[in-house]
């Protein structure tokens, strides 16, 4: 069984959106994944709700929202509006995590966790059967373009065995720093979705690249 890919469109020309959206919609790519950055959870702000619901508009691809913000909880209706099927927030941003899980749920989306490179996957024993997916930044988050923590690919084999031992039907998503070297090892390693940025956007056939990434 081939992998899920989501192409980040944090790695496309935000001049001519409309095209680089386009040229994902004419992919194999599953999902289409957003990063939302606040500078204030990350050193960095991307874009908000405005520009999510011209990618909603744009995109024949489910929208796989990673919201690098503080306090996501706030924006779950919001989130909801702007076009989201998944909605991803960060652990370390989530005082009353297993709450914040049911809400995004009751209101209609599948809901993930996402773990930065130093937050251990054993943390998430208690929580993990109420998730549909666990993201792993393999990079730290913020920016697109960085190098692939080695790490990652130890702790998505981990992050497996929990999943098996606790009867979880969590999907497992990579995110930073993945090309078809690095793919290759954490899909080994038990992953199911590859986010891509500037491996796909910078390549000089993204299609071909996303078709590539998916055969791993
Ligand atoms: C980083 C973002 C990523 C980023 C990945 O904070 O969460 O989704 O766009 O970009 P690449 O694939 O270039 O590392
Ligand atoms: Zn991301």
């Amino acid at each position: 069984m081939s992998c899920k890919i989501a192409p980040s469109l944090l790695a496309a020309n935000f001049g001519c959106l409309r095209e680089e959206i386009n040229r994902v919609n004419d992919s194999e790519a599953d999902w289409l994944h957003i990063d939302v950055m606040d500078g204030v959870f990350v050193p960095n702000i991307s874009f908000g709700f405005p520009v999510m619901e011209y990618i909603k508009e744009l995109s024949k691809k489910p929208l796989d929202v990673h919201l690098m913000i503080t306090d996501p909880a706030k924006f779950i209706n919001e989130v909801k509006d702007s076009g989201a099927y998944i909605m991803n927030v960060h652990y370390e941003a989530c005082l009353h995590l297993h709450r914040t899980i049911q809400q995004i749920k009751e209101c209609g989306m599948k809901a993930a966790v996402t773990l930065n490179p130093h937050t251990p996957v054993i943390l998430l024993e208690d929580i993990i059967r109420d998730v549909d997916m666990v993201l792993i930044m393999s990079v730290n988050p913020g920016f697109g373009g960085q190098k692939f923590i080695e790490n990652s690919i130890e702790k998505v084999s981990r992050l497996k065995e929990l999943i098996l031992r606790k009867n979880s039907s969590a999907l497992i998503e990579v995110d930073g720093g993945i090309n078809l070297e690095t793919g290759k090892k954490i899909v080994d390693a038990g992953a199911d979705v590859l986010v891509a940025g500037n491996s796909v956007f910078r390549a000089s056939d993204p299609v071909e690249m996303i078709s590539k990434l998916k055969m791993l």
